[in-house]
């Protein structure tokens, strides 16, 4: 197989689209997040618009597996978002490639730390649908997957759970942050 990492700013309008496809189909999961082309091309947009936003593909043989973004709040801090791998292609280690392609990045401009709010909206983790009050932190020490949610993944790229942000998307469905040393 034949794969390589573009910029996403270096994509065909042609895999743009397929980025596009490649975020409604990884995240429907969550059908409000990105519920349809128009959405997600709304989103790419963002990130071949503006400077302050960055991004990687992963294609294989010319087809777009996943893609990867940042949000670069400071010099020293980047947000990871989004991270999206065609459904039909997970597992297969595209996720890890474009993680360690966008901490490359991060490292050569002199990154410390990135981010990540892992939502759980569809009960991933033992949290979803609990009230984290009045112990927030001790409750989210006894996190744990439950059902594929993608903490773990970051977890194995030396992700470390350093907070939450309690029933940000509806009650009990918490954001779960994520950071990394670099
Ligand atoms: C999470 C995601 C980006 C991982 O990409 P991937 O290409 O499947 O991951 P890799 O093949 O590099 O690594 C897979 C390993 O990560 C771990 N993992 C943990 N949770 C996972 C999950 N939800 N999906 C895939 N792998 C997961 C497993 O250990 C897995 O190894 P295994 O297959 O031997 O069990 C991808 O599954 C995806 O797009 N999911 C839907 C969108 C999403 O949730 N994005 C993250 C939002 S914070």
């Amino acid at each position: 197989m034949a794969w390589e990492i573009k910029n996403l700013r270096d994509l065909s309008e042609h895999e743009r689209l397929e980025a596009g496809r490649v975020l409604v189909e990884a995240m429907a999961h969550v059908p409000h997040a990105w519920p349809d082309l128009r959405a997600a091309m709304a989103e790419v947009s963002e990130f071949l618009g503006d400077p302050t936003r960055i991004a990687f593909a992963a294609l294989e043989d010319g087809r777009v597996r996943g893609w990867i973004g940042a949000l670069r709040h400071s010099k020293f801090a980047w947000e990871l978002h989004p991270l999206v791998v065609d459904p039909a292609h997970q597992r297969k280690g595209w996720g890890s490639r474009l993680l360690e392609a966008l901490e490359k990045a991060a490292r050569e401009a002199g990154v410390i730390t990135i981010w990540l709010g892992a939502d759980d909206e569809f009960g991933g983790t033992n949290l979803y649908g609990t009230d984290l009050y009045p112990d927030v932190l001790g409750r989210l020490q006894k996190l744990a997957a439950t059902s594929g949610h993608p903490f773990t993944f970051y977890q194995r790229h030396g992700y470390v759970v350093s907070g939450v942000l309690p029933n940000v998307n509806g009650f009990g469905k918490h954001d779960i942050l994520m950071t990394k040393r670099l």
